[in-house]
């Protein structure tokens, strides 16, 4: 199989590089399955029903969250019905929504999403080992799903390269978000797991983390917030993760990093 997982959207900058180049990849590389993580698409604080529909309606199967997933109060309800979105498992009991999902693709195959959020430097939830460990015994790699993509999302590299070594051989990848720059760390674990820390985010780099510069960068000088934090508007990089897995055993055999648009250095995954 042959997913394209994008990091956090962030913004306007973010939604329109997404919207653009989604469907031109989907058809390029011959994708089966595209997770974004919306957790920053509108103006950098969750999403709304309307933004996940446009993600859908471009060619993306799901969308994933994170520490900003109920920003925008209204995707409660919306979350709450529709399978397509997932955001962290280790929310307390009773949080709406789903911390993983099971799709089947056009063609037939099996993919298994899990999203967990990292304790180190964020919110106290619930342990993040075991509750990705409940979701991976809900069935094997290679028997129930053809894929499973766990995107941990977390500040620590720590903690990430962790979960990554903790899921090694069970699942097809392990994606890190939530940090918003791309790490150069792609790569296929010893037990066959798809590893990289972080997916970087998708917008505009020339910006703090994806926000216009001044306001961070008064905060960091003066230590006094005038405004809030606004995206920046500059032209968007998509940023992500290919991942190609063995259709016997979902285990990845191939990880490459995608940036198209804006200001990084770009790296288009050829079809091979
Ligand atoms: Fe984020
Ligand atoms: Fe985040």
């Amino acid at each position: 199989m042959r997913v394209l997982y994008c990091g956090d959207v962030v913004g306007r900058s973010g939604r329109e590089v997404v919207m653009e180049q989604v469907p031109l990849l989907r058809k390029s590389m011959a994708l089966d399955f595209v997770v974004v993580n919306g957790e920053n698409a509108a103006s950098g604080f969750g999403i709304t029903e309307k933004i996940c529909e446009g993600f859908f309606e471009a060619g993306v199967d799901c969308i994933v969250l994170g520490n900003h997933s109920f920003d925008q109060k209204e995707i409660m309800t919306f979350m709450a019905e529709d399978k397509r979105i997932v955001r962290p498992v280790n929310y307390p009991e009773g949080t709406p929504g789903r911390g993983a999902a099971v799709y089947k693709t056009p063609a037939g195959k099996t993919i298994l999403i899990v999203q967990v959020m990292g304790r180190v430097f964020m919110d106290p939830l619930d342990d993040p080992f075991s509750g990705v460990d409940r979701m991976l015994n809900s069935g094997k790699l290679g028997q129930k799903y053809d894929f499973i993509l766990v995107d941990i999302h977390a500040e620590a590299t720590s903690e990430k390269m962790a979960m990554g070594h903790y899921c090694d051989g069970r699942a097809t990848a392990v994606v890190g978000s939530h940090q918003h720059v791309p790490t150069a760390d792609a790569m296929i674990l010893p037990g066959g797991t798809a590893y990289q820390t972080d997916a970087g985010m998708c917008g505009d780099y020339n910006s703090v983390i994806g926000m216009d510069k001044e306001e961070p960068l008064r905060r960091f000088t003066k230590k006094i917030s005038s405004s809030r934090f606004n995206p920046a508007l500059g032209p968007g990089t998509l940023c992500g993760i290919f991942i190609e897995s063995d259709d016997n055993t979902g285990l990845a055999k191939r990880i490459e990093p995608v940036r198209v648009g804006g200001r990084l250095h770009q790296t288009r995954t050829k079809l091979q």
